[in-house]
């Protein structure tokens, strides 16, 4: 049977069509390799079936050791650095400050920097703006994925991969200076980055750069080669607000780990997460600020709340805290209920899931009978943040009774508890921890699933 697939989307049909129906690009539909009845016929030779036993396996640890950032929000992320041959993929919108984390990230790493993005001498005047030293970093511009195999296979201590790890890059980033096939420019880098997967392309497949099949090949030559000669790579994989549809999605499963990077352009913070993590675990996140300066790291827990006296608060804000990771964190949420003739009232929500606050506005509805029918509701974080954790339901609910009813929270309250469909308030992972750390930074007036156990009880308590 023939089956044709397009080289841009990945689309197929079991016809040859002149235009693909889905992505509307001429002339990309290519029969796939190994599917018409005549090379099945010719390629009759049946594979060898071959079995080896686990047991009698020898692990190369590669010493265990892993190569940290020493930058403590990535680190963390990671599971405490890269393991050689650990292939991430890092995702974010474009803009959001990738590339600037890398290159501050990597300083102390010996780094080959492989970019399609920039030329080496904006990398350069970007690293000495940001004051980050250039010693372990090499650059290259070539684009060819065949060409950077054979690149870094030509590299001092990269043939025998293994447990002797590479050991230093030759060359240091000066504009022009590369990496060529065929030329010992030194030792074989201990990582690699690829700045970005979308502008790579393979002679062996067809499509344009950033195209399904081109993503696919080159990634899977790349994490081939990480992983014979275990040295670490970052692919960046740029994706838009609605998550691009073919993009770098289809690189997730060839990866170890995937790092999305992500915040509001208006917002100075940035908040890493580990979606997936082969490495380490996925519930850890990085708190980043853009600074003049580039990244720099966030490590108080009220990043995100703003300090206001008992004269500034008004009705609306209430604090969530929550745990991430190992690591409470505060949030600050704030909601407007305003009086609306709207027979279908408005409900807009950032920074936190609109079917989420959707469901909370029934819990309220059924069991508080508040007259929400009567409000646009509004409800935002603060900080351009997204909270996931349901942790913060209780404070999503005391905002809006908090509008509604406009009463205002004491501004050294803190909510922290799950509410279920039913209004009950919920112990959520990690409770105590985040009780602890939100009185230990003077957060002292603190309603959770000890002190209300329902939302009745909440209400009763605002009043
Ligand atoms: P960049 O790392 O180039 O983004 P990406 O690689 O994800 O596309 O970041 C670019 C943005 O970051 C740009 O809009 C300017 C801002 N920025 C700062 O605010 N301060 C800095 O010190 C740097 C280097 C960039
Ligand atoms: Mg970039």
């Amino acid at each position: 049977m023939s089956f044709f697939i397009c080289s841009t989307c990945g689309f197929g049909s079991a016809t040859f069509l002149g235009k693909c129906p889905d992505c509307g690009e001429w002339n990309t539909l290519k029969q796939a390799r190994g599917m018409d009845e005549k090379s099945d016929r010719k390629s009759s030779k049946t594979s060898e079936f071959v079995t080896t036993k686990l047991k009698e396996i020898q692990v190369v640890k590669g010493k265990g050791e892993r190569y940290a950032t020493g930058i403590h929000e990535f680190d963390r992320v990671l599971g405490g650095g890269f393991v050689p041959g650990h292939v991430a993929l890092l995702t974010g919108e474009p803009g959001i400050g990738k590339s600037t984390l890398l290159l501050q990230a990597l300083q102390h790493i010996d780094t080959l920097y492989i970019s399609g993005e920039e030329s080496a001498s904006q990398i350069k005047d970007r690293a000495d703006r940001l004051g980050v030293s250039l010693e372990h970093m090499a650059f290259s511009d070539t684009l060819q994925v065949e060409g950077i195999v054979a690149g870094i296979s030509s590299l001092r201590g990269s043939a025998e991969g293994g447990d002797s790890l590479p050991r230093h890059v030759g060359v240091a980033i000066s504009p022009g200076s590369r990496v060529k096939p065929g030329m010992t420019a030194g030792s074989a880098p201990h990582l690699i980055v690829i700045d970005s997967i979308q502008m790579l392309y393979s002679k062996s497949v067809e499509g344009t750069p950033g195209s399904v099949s081109q993503l696919r090949e080159c990634a899977l030559q790349l994490v081939r080669m990480a992983k014979e000669k275990h040295i670490a790579m970052i692919f960046i994989g740029h994706v838009t607000k609605d998550g691009d549809i073919a993009g770098p999605k289809i690189v997730e499963h060839m990866v170890d780990t995937v790092l999305s990077f992500e915040g509001e352009k208006i917002s100075h913070f940035r908040v890493m997460r580990a979606n997936k993590n082969r490495f380490g675990s996925t519930d850890e996140i990085g708190i980043f600020e853009m600074s003049g300066e580039g990244l720099k790291e966030v490590t108080n827990p009220l990043a995100f709340v703003q300090e206001v006296d008992t004269k500034g608060a008004t009705p609306g804000r209430a604090i969530a805290g929550v745990l991430e990771g190992k690591r409470p964190i505060f949030f600050e949420i704030q909601s407007l209920a305003s009086p609306t003739s709207l027979a279908m009232p408005r409900r807009v929500v950032n920074g936190v899931d609109y079917n989420k606050v959707q469901l909370l506005l029934a819990v309220i509805r059924k069991h508080l009978h508040l007259p929400l029918d009567g409000y646009d509701i509004y409800v935002n974080v603060i900080g351009g943040i997204k909270v996931e954790s349901p942790a913060a339901d209780l404070a999503i609910i005391a905002s809006i009774i908090s509008s509604v009813k406009e009463i205002t929270l004491p501004p050294k309250s803190l909510f922290t508890g799950e509410v279920g469909l039913l209004g009950e308030v919920r112990k959520g992972y990690g409770l105590e921890k985040v009780v602890s750390e939100a009185k230990r930074i003077g957060l002292t007036e603190v309603y959770s699933p000890t002190t209300v156990k329902h939302v009745k009880d909440l209400l009763q308590s605002l009043k």
